[in-house]
């Protein structure tokens, strides 16, 4: 099928490619025309594991092509994917312009009928918002268009394998005709015929995705009600953290066995510093607006975003406790993105950690193996290491922001014997308390016995 994408951030990066991967012909635009200049020339904006190979051969092979020009996208399509990005207002709303902006130039320049598929999180109720946008701008050609909700579950860092071995695929449609187009669109995905990039020589079994087709709404609602039962899930299990502290419990082993309970399963358990990214804080933001709008007192998510906002301020604790004194000291901070695998750095709870640390007269020298070039936008002022040990050299404290596997295999006598104080403060519980005490460093995390 002809297939286009509007916006080539992750979501529609990956869609796009994976789309293309799969059998489509693609093409994708982005208002950003940086990044359209990028991908044509063979790079991309964004670190995503193994999306490099799946955009390389899906562009040799011809079925993936990037435009500036947004007719030849419209015209290019049958099926429309809108990418675009749905940032927070400053009341906490999600801002909808871009996706108006789209609605007004599909309607505008179609010359023939349209699927336009909603991809970017939005509120409940936009298809219909975007529905009547299309039909007001698009009176004059008598074009029809047809409207369907496609959320999307892909994770930063394994999005290409999200994207191709689904648990589920929700589509969200008002006609049966516009359920058959997404059923063709996602065939190859659902029967499992592709040339698998994450897999050699052959994908795992397993079962197949479930196929969903519910109403528009629903599917709109199923995203922020995902996104934000996550973002519980890790709050309750910091609030769990905290009092296992106090008790002289350990988390590890209290989640392991909550988890091991199929009515609660083991994931979005692990206690820390919370959750950031440019997901799970925005969605369960407008979420909590959305039920507010509608009239319904949803404070259960209000205290999830309470609790998530203390994490940093509990963990600053923990390090003056252990410093006495901030100012002037040397402090290494390994991790600067919002979770490993990935670049990003968007509402990365290790930046606003970092922030609150510089503004107490904390030296920080920091290392991550990927966001740091994003996090020079963000940090400029202060001192960015080559690697791990380079960090780690004469300074006071270890902070351990982002659980990238690479910091769990450090040669840890080597850390110890180059810093000034060996004090390892892990705010993502990576390393194990009792191995760190044996290499002879003071230890600390969040929810474990010292
Ligand atoms: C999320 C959703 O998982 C995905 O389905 C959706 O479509 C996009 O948003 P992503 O933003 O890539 O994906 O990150 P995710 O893996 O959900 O992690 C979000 C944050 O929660 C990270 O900061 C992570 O470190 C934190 N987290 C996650 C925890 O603190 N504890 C956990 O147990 C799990």
């Amino acid at each position: 099928m002809r297939v286009s994408i509007v916006g080539t951030g992750y979501v529609g990066l990956v869609t796009g490619a994976c789309l293309a991967e799969v059998g489509h012909h693609v093409v994708c635009t982005d208002s950003d025309e940086s990044k359209i200049q990028t991908l044509e020339s063979g790079g991309l904006p964004i670190y995503e594991p193994g999306l490099d190979g799946v955009v390389a051969r899906a562009r040799k092979e011809g079925r993936l092509k990037f435009s500036r020009n947004p007719k030849e996208i419209v015209e290019a399509g049958d099926a429309i994917f809108i990418c675009v990005g749905t940032p927070p207002l400053p009341n906490g709303d999600a801002d909808l312009s871009a996706i108006d902006h789209v609605a007004r130039t599909i309607a505008t320049e179609a010359r023939s009928p349209k699927l336009v598929i909603e991809k970017s999180t939005v509120p409940a109720q936009t298809g219909q918002e975007l529905k009547r946008a299309l039909t007001v701008y698009g009176r004059k050609s008598g074009i029809s268009f047809s409207v369907a909700s496609n959320p999307e579950f892909l994770r930063e860092g394994t999005a290409v394998s999200d994207f191709l071995h689904p648990d589920r695929i929700v589509v969200g449609v008002e006609n049966e005709a516009s359920e058959r187009q997404m059923k063709e669109i996602y065939a190859p995905v659902l029967e499992r015929k592709f040339h698998c990039p994450v897999h050699a020589p052959a994908c795992p079994e397993g079962p197949a995705p479930t196929w969903l087709v519910t109403t528009i709404s629903s599917a709109e609602l199923i995203k922020h009600a995902s996104n934000s039962f996550l973002a519980m899930k890790i709050s309750y299990a910091n609030m769990v953290a905290d009092l296992a502290e106090r008790l002289g419990a350990d988390i590890g082993e209290v989640v392991r066995a909550m988890g091991l309970d199929p009515r609660i399963g083991p994931a979005f358990l692990n206690a820390g510093l919370g959750f950031g990214g440019f997901c799970l804080p925005k969605d369960l933001q407008a979420f909590v607006h959305l039920a507010e709008r509608s009239g319904v007192d949803f404070s259960m998510l209000k205290e999830a975003e309470k609790i998530n906002h203390k994490r940093i301020g509990r963990f600053y604790e923990k390090i003056k406790n252990s410093l006495w004194v901030v100012k002037g000291k040397q402090i290494a901070v390994l991790g600067l993105a919002f979770k490993p695998n990935t670049d990003d750095v968007r509402f990365a709870p290790s930046i606003d950690l970092i922030e609150q640390l510089a503004s107490e007269g904390a030296h920080i020298r920091a290392y991550d193996p990927e966001a740091m070039d994003r996090a020079r936008a963000v940090l400029p002022n202060i001192d960015y290491a080559k690697s791990a040990y380079d960090a780690v050299k004469d300074a006071e404290a270890l902070v351990i922001a982002t659980e990238w596997d690479e910091f769990r295999k450090l040669d840890w006598d080597r850390v110890r014997n180059s810093m000034a104080r060996p004090l390892i403060l892990d705010a993502r519980n990576l390393l194990s308390p009792r191995a760190m005490k044996a290499f002879g460093f003071e230890y600390q995390s969040f929810g474990r016995p010292d």
